[in-house]
């Protein structure tokens, strides 16, 4: 007990007392280590009969309590626990007094998801090691644009309501990927690049379609992936052609009016360590973050045993785009393993690359999620014969599988 005590001792908490009116103590919550999973606050509205003390994190409401004439404790619980959280108490009509306020260290690990497919789930290895392995899902494909709206207002929801359908059965939370996507966006969207305001309400109404079909049973979205280049230009893809660099805003303008409970993500490839491609990235997602669109980015981390970013590299990534106030989390990692010729020493600096990331997600109290790009090797979108991931092509788990468990639960920074 005496752990978490001291852990939120280390809690940097600035409490301003209200002043009569409208009250509000403004509570600061900018935590050192570790996330918070519960926050508990002890406060009083004294000088009247009843009083609501609201408390929104980020911004954004997140519980009302109410208050009478005693001491009355509020324990407010995250799920995901948040890296730092504003806390704001406000009381109207009388005097808010906080009397103590104790937080909670995040002692649960890092959430392991994968990528899941509609054409896989059938094979029961391929469901029962997803379903014993990982806590949620990403949609590989079928929530794309291509696959939901193949043609101009026709929309193609069976095989997503299939797959999202299969997720909810097994309580997966799912995460919506990709509502804008270049690389799939159907062809009938380039033909309306001369006519802007056409490819505006084209994207208004897909966003808007999705996310209200799915709200209920998708909470997290990679609003737009991949829109920014290796030089850190802008990617060319049908609604940068007709809208330029604005789609991206406009996107994540219709799914925050479509679902204002929903996490919003950018999702970006390449961007896993500093380079022009992620300096880019920071200022886009910055703009996003002043205007109230984004909560979240995605960093996929397809990589290999030869290049990609170390433990340290990645940690000074996510520890960037946590700065300004965003949720982070690996979206896509897969590992290629190529290259080095004895099969066990392949396999042994494959799960050495993983635990790197692992220990980096979770040394960041920002980072709430880390996802594979896939449940077994066969099932890669790599081209046969690669053996990028967790699990080898008879659902054996590899060496990779328990690096990266345990990287995700050890202790921060440990
Ligand atoms: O649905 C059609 C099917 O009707 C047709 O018979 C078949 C013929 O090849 O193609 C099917 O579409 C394929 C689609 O996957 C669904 O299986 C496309 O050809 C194929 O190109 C597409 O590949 C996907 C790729 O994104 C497309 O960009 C991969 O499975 C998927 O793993 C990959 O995932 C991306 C993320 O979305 C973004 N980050 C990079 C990552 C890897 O490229």
């Amino acid at each position: 007990m005496q752990g978490w005590r001291a852990a939120a001792a280390a809690l940097m908490v600035a409490i301003v007392l209200g002043v009569p009116a409208a009250d509000a103590a403004e509570l600061r919550l900018p935590v050192a280590e570790g996330a918070v999973d519960r926050i508990s606050v002890t406060a009083r509205a004294r000088g009247c009969e009843r009083a609501l003390m609201t408390v929104s994190v980020g911004g954004r409401l997140h519980k009302t309590v109410g208050f009478g004439r005693r001491w009355r404790r509020a324990t407010i619980v995250f799920d995901p626990a948040p890296f730092a959280a504003d806390v704001a108490l406000a009381a109207t009509r009388c005097r808010l007094k906080v009397r103590r306020v104790t937080a909670v260290p995040r002692t649960a690990p890092v959430a392991l998801g994968t990528a899941v497919t509609l054409k896989h789930v059938a094979d029961e290895r391929y469901a029962t090691t997803l379903s014993a392995n990982f806590a949620s899902v990403t949609t590989e494909n079928e929530l794309k644009m291509d696959q939901t709206q193949p043609r101009s207002g026709e929309y193609r929801f069976e095989n997503a309501d299939r797959l999202v359908g299969w997720a909810a059965a097994r309580s997966l939370p799912v995460r919506g990927h990709a509502l804008v996507f270049g690389t799939q966006t159907p062809r009938w969207v380039w033909h309306q690049r001369q006519f802007p305001d056409m490819v505006r309400k084209t994207l208004r109404d897909h966003i808007t379609t999705l996310v209200r079909r799915y709200g209920d049973r998708v909470r997290e979205w990679d609003v737009v992936n991949e829109a920014i280049g290796h030089e850190g230009d802008w990617r060319s893809n049908a609604f940068y052609a007709a809208l330029g660099p604005e789609y991206v805003e406009e996107s994540f303008r219709a799914a925050r009016h479509a679902d204002p409970t929903a996490k919003l993500f950018y999702n970006e490839i390449g961007a896993d360590l500093a380079n022009p491609k992620q300096d880019a990235m920071f200022a886009m997602v910055g703009d996003l973050k002043a205007k109230g669109l984004i909560d979240g980015v995605g960093f996929q981390m397809h990589v290999s045993i030869h290049e990609g970013p170390s433990y340290e590299q990645l940690r000074a990534t996510l520890e960037r785009f946590a700065a300004l106030g965003l949720e982070v989390q690996i979206t896509e990692m897969d590992v290629d393993a190529d290259g080095l010729s004895a099969p066990e020493e392949r396999l042994a600096r494959q799960a050495q690359v993983y635990a790197d990331a692992g220990r980096a997600c979770r040394a960041v109290p920002a980072c709430t999620r880390f996802t594979v790009w896939g449940v077994a090797d066969h099932v890669s979108w790599l081209q046969p014969g690669k053996v990028p991931l967790l699990f080898d092509s008879s659902f054996a788990p590899k060496p990779a599988l328990e690096a990266l468990r345990l990287a995700l639960q050890s202790p921060p920074g440990a």
